[in-house]
Parts: C-alpha cells; structure tokens; sequence
C-alpha cells in the first residue's frame, strides 16, 4: 500500500511561527513533526509516500533529501551517532512529491495523489498530526481495510466542548472496537455530547477520488476530505490505541514536546525542571 502525506496547508492556527516555514517542519522535541508521520508510515510496512506540498514549503523536501555538505562534516568530526540518524532520514522511504497549487481544502489536496495512488487503496497521514502508539496507528488500520475491504479511519472519544476543532462520526458498533460510519460532519457548532472524532489517520479507497470532485466546498470554502468520505457507500472507524497530537494547535504541539522529552535521557531534569512551577 502506498501513503500520502498532505503537508500544503497554510497553518493559519500557528502563526507567526509558519509565517515563512511550514507547520509540518515544526519540531516536536527534536524532530520535524512529518518525519513522525513519515516513520509511522513505514512502521506500518508502507515504502512509497507522497508528500502533497505548496509553494513556501521547499524546506520538507530538503529535509528528506541527502545531505552531502552536512554529512562530510560530522564525519569528519566523528560525530558518528549523528551521522548515522541524519542518513537514515534520507533511506527511510521512496518519497515523491507534488504540488497543490491553490490551499483550497485537504480534500483538494487528496486528489492531487490520483495520479500517483491508481485505483489502488491507500493511507493518508496528516502532515500536521502525531500518532503514538505501541502498533502504529495506520497498521491499526491497514488490518482492518484487510477485513473490510473498505474505507478504514481513526477514531478519538471527544467531549463536546471540542468538537468544533474536529471532523466528529456518527457510527454504530459492528465489532469489538470497529464501527460501521453513518454520518461524518467536519467541525460542528452545536453538537452536544460526547462523541467521536477523526484524527488524521485513513485508509482510503480509490472511489474517493471521484467522490473529491463531486463535492462542493464547504466550511471555510475549503473542499473538505470529510465530506467526500461522507459520500462513500461503506465507511468504517476504530477507536485509535494510542494518543494524537494535532500540532495545528499550539497546545498540543507543547504537550507533544514534554512527552517526547520525558521519553530522552533529559526526563529527570525536565521533571525537576517542571516541579519548579509547582507549589
Ligand atoms: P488543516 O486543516 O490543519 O489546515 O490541515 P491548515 O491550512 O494546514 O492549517 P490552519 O487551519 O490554517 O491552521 C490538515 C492537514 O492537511 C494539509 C495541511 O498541511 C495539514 O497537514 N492541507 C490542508 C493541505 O495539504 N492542503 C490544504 O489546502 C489544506
């Protein structure tokens, strides 16, 4: 199976900090946040990833390209470790790239990939989102497209007083923690429960192609990926094991770096560090 990556938005949520860089090159504690989603594709055993990009986003591409400069350095300084982490990022994958011209939607960008995807099933991974987990969020449901055979997308249980920053389901349990989806909405204003939500993960069926161009733009006069998933005939979610973090927002990038940070050889200092605010 192959992945996309969408990573053409503007990031309006994060600025001034993507005024001139991408949000998808953000770092969350050492690393740019798509080289999580990068490394999670192939984790999920996936080797050829398209990254849709945009004009001002030059700097993903440089990331995953090699890096010779850069690499005879630390080589020569012996800064072996180092050396061996920067190559890796350049083998990790065959990485293509195009390029949405206008941002008018993460649908919109989906369908730049009609090209390269065929009529093949695939994943997408939002540029934008970390997913961590013991199995990978996208393996979590590449088994379960193996059983359907259809659409597959990540779940998180929302409270109400966020579901307006989240495409929410409607879905009816059709197995231990698969549901069959019967209404998607992106962001909506006057949900009131608790409910579910989607989180950036998907596999898709090529028939989502067709249903892109049949739908017309919706909130923020974006064409919205959400409501093409809404015009496929089977559709199903599981509840994502696991945690996300959407780096659109600014308090999830945060939180993101703290967890990664405690999982390094700083932790006892981040932790004392912490403890500093407390009491
Ligand atoms: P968002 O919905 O967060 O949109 O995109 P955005 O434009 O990046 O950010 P805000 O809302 O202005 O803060 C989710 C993912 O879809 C990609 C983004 O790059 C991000 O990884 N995307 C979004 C595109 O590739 N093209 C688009 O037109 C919109």
């Amino acid at each position: 199976m192959k992945a996309v990556i969408p990573a053409a938005g503007f990031g309006t949520r994060f600025l001034p900090a993507t005024k001139s860089q991408p949000k998808e090159m953000l770092p969350v504690y050492d690393k740019p946040i798509i080289q999580y989603a990068m490394e999670e594709a192939v984790a999920s055993g996936i080797d050829d990833i398209l990254i849709i990009t945009g004009r001002n986003k030059r700097s993903i591409e440089d990331h995953f390209d090699k890096s010779y400069e850069l690499e005879q350095t630390l080589q020569k300084a012996g800064k072996d470790r180092i050396l061996k982490q920067v190559r890796k990022i350049t083998d990790l994958a065959d990485v293509c790239y195009v390029r949405q011209k206008e941002q008018v939607g993460l649908g919109d960008a989906i369908l730049r990939a009609e090209r390269h995807i065929g009529d093949e099933p695939f994943a997408v991974l939002l540029g934008d989102t970390i997913a961590k987990s013991k199995t990978p969020c996208t393996r979590q449901l590449m088994e379960i497209f193996n059983k359907y055979q259809k659409s597959v997308i990540s779940l998180k249980t929302i409270p109400n007083t966020r579901q307006n920053k989240y495409g929410v389901v409607k879905a009816s349990p059709v197995e231990d923690n698969i549901y069959k989806i019967t209404q998607l909405v992106e962001k909506p204003q006057n949900e009131n429960r608790k409910c579910l939500a989607i989180v950036g993960r998907y596999v898709l069926t090529s028939d989502i192609f067709d249903k892109i161009r049949e739908t017309e733009p919706g909130l923020n006069n974006e064409i919205q990926l959400t409501d093409a998933i809404s015009k496929l005939d089977e559709v199903y979610g599981t509840v994502f094991d696991g945690k996300t973090f959407n780096i659109a927002n600014r308090f999830d990038w945060l939180k993101a770096s703290i967890e990664f940070g405690l999982e390094t050889d700083e932790r006892d200092e981040l932790i004392q560090y912490m403890k500093t605010f407390i009491g």
